[in-house]
C-alpha cells in the first residue's frame, strides 16, 4: 500500500555520478575526507565509468586534475588537457548512450585555485574569465562532452558560453547552468578531491547563504541567456531553493548533492551513528521530493544499484 500512494520516485536515470581524473597517476587515490571515492587514472576512470553505466546512471560528470597549474588555467583549453583528454576516452568508449557531461570552471587548473583570472587587485575580473570559458567550452565540445556545466558564478557566463558554441557549429552541446550556487562550507572534501590551491573564500562570485530570492534571479538571467537545465548547489540546506526553482524553471532542474553532505554521512555511517543506505536514500527522496529533476551525487551509481 505504502509503494501504491508513494509521491515521489527516484530512479537510476535521475541520478549524475561526478568523477574526478587526475593527470599522471599511475593507481587510483583515495580522498581521505571522501571514503570510497577517489582521484581516477585515465584507464580506472574508463573501468568505473562502464560500470557506472551499466548500473544505469543517467550521466556522468567530469572533473580534471592537471598536474600544472598557472594564472590561466591553460591546461583548461588544451586539446590534451587531462579533463579533454578523459572526455575523449570516454566519449570513445561510451559512445552516445551516456550523457557525459564536463565541469566547465577554471579553478581546478589555476595555480591561485579561484574559478576566474584576477584582475590586478588580486580580484576575480569577471569578464575576462568569460573568454577564457568560452575557449574551455570549446574544448570540451570538440573533446566529445554532451553537456557542459558552468559552475564559476561568472556574471553572463552561459550566454557567452552558448554563443561561442553556435558560432563553432556546436548547436547540439547543452549547457546545464550551474544557476544558483551558494558560498557553502560543505565544499571542503572537493577542495582535497581537486587539491584547490584556494586561499580566501569565493564570496566575490557565489552566493550569500541567507539569499533565496538572489537565487530566482540568478535562474531567470540562465534561462534568458539559454540554458538547457539549471542547478541548485549544495542541496541538502538549501531544499527550499530547489523547491522555489523548480515553480518557476521552464527547463530540468537538478541538485548538486556535494562533497561535504556525502562525507558528513559516510562519516557517521562508518562511526554506526546512521544506517548508511537507509540514510542515503532519504537524501536522495528528499532532494527529489523537494522537486530536482536530477541529482548528481557521489552515490549515483551505488544508489543506482540498490534502487534497479
Ligand atoms: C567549481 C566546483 C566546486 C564544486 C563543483 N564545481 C567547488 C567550489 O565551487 O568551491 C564542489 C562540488 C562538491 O563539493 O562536491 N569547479
Amino acid at each position: 500500500m505504502r509503494r501504491l500512494v508513494s509521491e515521489t520516485t527516484v530512479r537510476p536515470r535521475q541520478l549524475i555520478l561526478p568523477m574526478f581524473v587526475a593527470e599522471g597517476l599511475s593507481e587510483p587515490r583515495p580522498i581521505e575526507s571522501m571514503p570510497g571515492v577517489v582521484q581516477h587514472t585515465r584507464d580506472s576512470l574508463r573501468k568505473a565509468a562502464t560500470e557506472a553505466v551499466a548500473a544505469g546512471v543517467g550521466g556522468l560528470m567530469l572533473f580534471g586534475i592537471p598536474a600544472t597549474r598557472d594564472a590561466t588555467g591553460s591546461a583548461a583549453t588544451a586539446d590534451d588537457g587531462i579533463l579533454n583528454v578523459a572526455l575523449r576516452d570516454l566519449r570513445a568508449e561510451l559512445g552516445d548512450d551516456t550523457v557525459l557531461m564536463a565541469d566547465t570552471c577554471l579553478d581546478e587548473f589555476t595555480d591561485h585555485g579561484h574559478c576566474g583570472v584576477l584582475d590586478a587587485d588580486g580580484g576575480v575580473d569577471n569578464d575576462a574569465t568569460l573568454q577564457r570559458y568560452a575557449e574551455m567550452a570549446l574544448a570540451q565540445a570538440r573533446a566529445g562532452a554532451h553537456w557542459l556545466g558552468p559552475s564559476g558564478m561568472m556574471d553572463g557566463q552561459v550566454g557567452v558560453i552558448r554563443r561561442a558554441l553556435d558560432d563553432a557549429g556546436f548547436t547540439d552541446t547543452a549547457i546545464l547552468a550551474y544557476s544558483a550556487k551558494y558560498a557553502s562550507a560543505f565544499y571542503g572534501p572537493f577542495r582535497e578531491a581537486v587539491d584547490s590551491q584556494l586561499q580566501g573564500d569565493r564570496n566575490t562570485y557565489q552566493q550569500d547563504p541567507a539569499n533565496p530570492r538572489e537565487a530566482l534571479h540568478e535562474i531567470e538571467l540562465d534561462l534568458a541567456e539559454g540554458a538547457d537545465a539549471i542547478m541548485v548547489k549544495p542541496a541538502l540546506s538549501y531544499l527550499d531553493v530547489i523547491r522555489a526553482a523548480s515553480e518557476i524553471s521552464s527547463v530540468p532542474v537538478a541538485a548538486y548533492n556535494i562533497s561535504g553532505e556525502y562525507a558528513m554521512i559516510e562519516g557517521a555511517a562508518a562511526n554506526g551513528w546512521v544506517d548508511r543506505e537507509r540514510t542515503i536514500l532519504e537524501v536522495l527522496t528528499s532532494i527529489r521530493r523537494a522537486g530536482a529533476d536530477l541529482v548528481l551525487t557521489y552515490w549515483a551509481a551505488e544508489a543506482a544499484g540498490w534502487l534497479d
